[in-house]
């Protein structure tokens, strides 16, 4: 059977990347290595939106995560986590890994925050040292409105804002020094339609001077390191270097369609979705601000935990996510991110409704296929 896999990470490999990732392997300390890692960091500024450095590190997104945490903190600073979903709560669990004090605003899931909680908080409390959040929360498929968090945290020079954007980069808008973004965190197997095994951080000027002073145990993911490194166009130890090879590729993909267009295609791919679904007589998790990434939706009643992810798959070959943690067995995930264009939507929603209909859901057979067909279209004329 054909797979195809609408999860949200990892998400399909375009071909041009895996072409590249299949020729010779460079060595990390060679030349030609150098000038791909130059080109490589010039674009990775422009998919950020900084004018900063963006740090690389091999591992999954998680160590980027962690990074930024005892990278800034000291022992017994305070944090502030907006916990709105699974990843906002691996903020929480990797500052108590730390022993931060952990402030956090409890977000119900399929939430977003309201930035206004976040601006209390701080004035409440001027111990709060960081604020750690997501941009796309991909547990919930909502996002938090960073932008205007943002705002809010740069009138705080004590504090620092950090984004888990795993799912938001070269996804939907994200301006990193525009925004007042201190630490933006990413992974390679999400919108950059790479593998997983590459992660990256960018680090604001303000966030640099928190870096000094941090008295919080780090090595493998010393920002200061790595930063030496990769200015010198190296990098502190044995980088993933087939993944290295991809990624210039892959940003050389998303350079030519220009960083706008591929924020619109995924918000058109997103509104494709959310108009299927709902002509399909379905439930968004998202009470408001959906992610452009992925979409989250309530099993319909009577359909038990994740016969739609297991119908999918062995009737269609095609991978989509369940719930995690407590929307287990509660949700399914479409997602939309990465290498997916118009026609991926569309065929996961023809397979979708079949697999409703054959579940026993009283669905009208071409109806989520045509509210997303007419979505594409409204949009391209
Ligand atoms: C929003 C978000 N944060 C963090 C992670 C964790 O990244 P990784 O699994 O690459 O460590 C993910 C992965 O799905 C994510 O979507």
């Amino acid at each position: 059977m054909k797979n195809y896999l609408l999860t949200p990470g990892p998400t399909p490999l375009a071909p041009e990347v895996v072409a590249a990732m299949a020729q010779p392997i460079l060595y990390h300390r060679a030349k030609e290595f150098e000038h791909l890692f130059e080109q490589i960091r010039i674009d990775l500024r422009y998919l950020y939106e900084t004018a900063g450095d963006v740090l690389l590190f091999t591992s999954s997104g998680t160590g980027a995560m962690e990074a930024a945490v005892c990278n800034v903190l000291s022992p017994d600073q305070k944090a502030l986590v907006v916990r709105g979903g699974k990843f906002g709560e691996r903020w929480a669990e990797l500052c108590q890994a730390y022993h931060v004090k952990l402030e956090c605003i409890d977000v119900e899931w399929g939430e977003s925050v309201e930035p206004a909680q976040v601006q209390r908080h701080l004035e409440q409390d001027t111990e709060i040292r960081a604020v750690f959040v997501q941009a796309s929360e991909t547990s919930t498929g909502v996002a938090h409105d960073v932008q205007a968090i943002g705002e809010i945290v740069r009138k705080f020079p004590q504090t620092l804002l950090v984004v888990d954007a795993i799912t938001a980069m070269g996804v939907s808008e994200l301006r990193t020094d525009a925004w007042g973004l201190d630490i933006v965190v990413s992974g390679s197997q999400k919108g950059l339609m790479l593998p997983p095994g590459l992660a990256f951080a960018s680090v604001s000027e303000k966030a640099w001077s928190f870096v000094e002073r941090a008295q919080l145990p780090r090595y493998y993911f010393d920002f200061r390191a790595e930063q030496a490194a990769q200015r010198k166009l190296q990098n502190a130890f044995t980088p993933a270097i087939s993944l290295i090879m991809g990624l210039a590729v892959a940003l050389q993909l998303i350079r030519r369609e220009g960083l706008e267009h591929v924020i619109a295609r995924h918000a058109r791919l997103a509104r494709m979705t959310r108009a299927a679904v709902r002509a399909l007589g379905l439930e968004l998790l998202a009470k408001r601000a959906p992610s452009a990434a992925v979409t989250a939706v309530w099993n319909p009643p009577g359909v038990e935990g994740k016969a739609i992810v297991r119908g999918l798959h062995d009737r269609f070959g095609i991978t989509i996510a369940g719930g995690q943690g407590k929307l287990s067995g509660k949700i399914f995930r479409l997602a939309h991110l990465g290498y997916v264009e118009a026609g991926d939507i569309l065929m996961g929603i023809a397979a979708l409704e079949t697999v409703l209909a054959q579940l026993g859901v009283a669905v009208t057979p071409g109806s989520g296929v045509a509210a997303a067909e007419a979505e594409f279209t409204r949009n391209d004329g």
